[in-house]
């Protein structure tokens, strides 16, 4: 393992009702509350309605940011930013997916800094303060609701950008399976997919001895891989929900990954599709992922093995290491297909024409990327070459 400091502060609240919890929470940092939402599936399924009784009990006094989008927009968020500017916001409270979460991250932030948040979210200068903020997740699949990840796109430049800094982790978040039941199922594969894909990030490094890290992302996959099916099923089973809500956010709430960085190239790949196709996350991964690991197999064949042996079952007799991995990553492309994931780009439209441009805004921050294999811009259009 590589030397490692764990810090995670967000106050994790899990469980049936605990949406009452947000009167114990909120009046520490304040009466002036801005409510994010996204499009409208917290008004359908009566969260909203909740949300705001809640928020009546505490007498907070109210202010509203509704709309974020999917793969949420910079001119979203200078939006909220604003608001709490002008109106002196005390406490931000995102109710909804990673895309509310991680735009509120950035007003968080933006409110308290002079800059503009594009420059916070493309590095040019670092986030020195943030509002403080909760959230309630509907959607269970970033882990951004226990993590200070952010990614926001800037639709006018097609860029989309992580960033992240100590101030952007949750104050709380509250997490009710119940609040997933109106999750559609093809939301749900996705979400199903970015958390398979997180543990998957993790999974390919090159640190020595990490024999308790590989059992748990092993571990995570093979739950979230028993459960899926039976989900996809019964949309609205409370423990199956429950399962897959918490796998999501032990994937990225640094965890399994102490004493170790993954690869996450596959993310710097997927963002450079959606910020030029604007398609869902977890659509993109699927496609990508088993294309990625084809061309990075012979980092480490041995690593591949690993998997296919312990998560996919892949028998090893008779075998040669990268016979086993290939197994394995055809496995999991079944796997990805038959719950209905996509598996080209083809399935979002994309052709080879887009291939130059995406492989460009794969290297817009760093000529080269990924830890486990470093990768550049021709790498990039080859992987998107294979995923056509
Ligand atoms: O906008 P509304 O109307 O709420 O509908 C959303 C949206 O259309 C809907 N939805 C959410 N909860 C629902 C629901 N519909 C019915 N019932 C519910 N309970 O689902 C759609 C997708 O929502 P979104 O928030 O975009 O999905 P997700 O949570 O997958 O977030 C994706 C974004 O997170 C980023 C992705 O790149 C993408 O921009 N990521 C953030 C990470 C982080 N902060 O750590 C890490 C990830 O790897 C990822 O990159
Ligand atoms: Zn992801």
């Amino acid at each position: 393992m590589n030397n490692f400091t764990f810090y995670n502060p967000t106050k994790l609240i899990f469980g049936k009702g605990q949406i009452d919890k947000i009167t114990e929470e909120i009046p520490q940092y304040g009466k002036k509350v801005l409510l994010v939402y996204g499009g409208g599936s917290i008004k359908r399924n009566g969260l909203y309605d909740q949300v705001k009784e809640k928020l009546a009990e505490i007498n907070a006094e109210v202010f509203e940011l509704a709309g974020v989008e999917p793969n949420p927009r910079v001119t979203t968020a200078r939006k909220g930013i604003e608001i709490c500017k002008s109106e002196g916001i005390d406490f931000l409270l995102a109710v909804g997916g990673g895309s509310t979460i991680d735009c509120t991250k950035a007003i968080a932030a933006g409110a308290k800094s002079e800059h503009d948040i594009w420059d916070i979210v493309t590095k040019k200068v670092a986030a020195k303060d943030a509002l403080p903020f909760g959230t309630i997740l509907t959607l269970a699949a970033t882990g951004s609701e226990m993590n200070a990840g952010s990614v926001i796109t800037n639709w006018e430049t097609n860029e989309k950008h992580g960033w992240g800094s100590p101030y952007s982790f949750p104050k709380f978040s509250i997490l009710d399976p119940v609040n997933t039941f109106s999750v559609p199922r093809d939301q749900t594969i996705y979400g199903i997919v970015d958390m398979m894909s997180h543990v998957l990030e993790h999974y390919f490094h090159h640190v020595s001895n990490t024999p308790f890290q590989d059992r748990m992302c092993e571990g995570l996959l093979r739950t979230v891989m028993e459960t899926a099916p039976k989900l996809l099923e019964d949309l609205e089973s409370y423990e199956h929900r429950e399962t897959i809500l918490y796998c999501g956010t032990m994937a990225l709430n640094g965890v399994v990954n102490m004493g170790y960085s993954g690869d996450w190239a596959t993310h710097n790949l997927e963002h450079a599709v959606s910020a030029v196709h604007d398609i869902p996350h977890g659509g993109g991964l699927a496609i990508i992922f088993p294309n990625w690991m084809k061309y990075s197999l012979d980092e480490n064949a041995g690593r591949f093995k690993q998997l296919a042996e312990r998560v996919f079952d892949v028998s090893a007799d008779g075998k040669s290491d990268r016979e086993v991995a290939l197994e394995g990553i055809e496995k999991l492309r079944a796997f990805w297909n038959n719950i209905g994931a996509p598996s080209t780009l083809a399935d979002y439209e994309i052709k080879k024409d887009s291939v130059e441009l995406m492989a460009e805004k794969t290297v817009i921050a760093n000529a080269s990327f990924g830890n486990f294999k470093k990768l550049t811009k021709e790498d990039s259009a080859a992987i998107f070459e294979a995923s056509l």
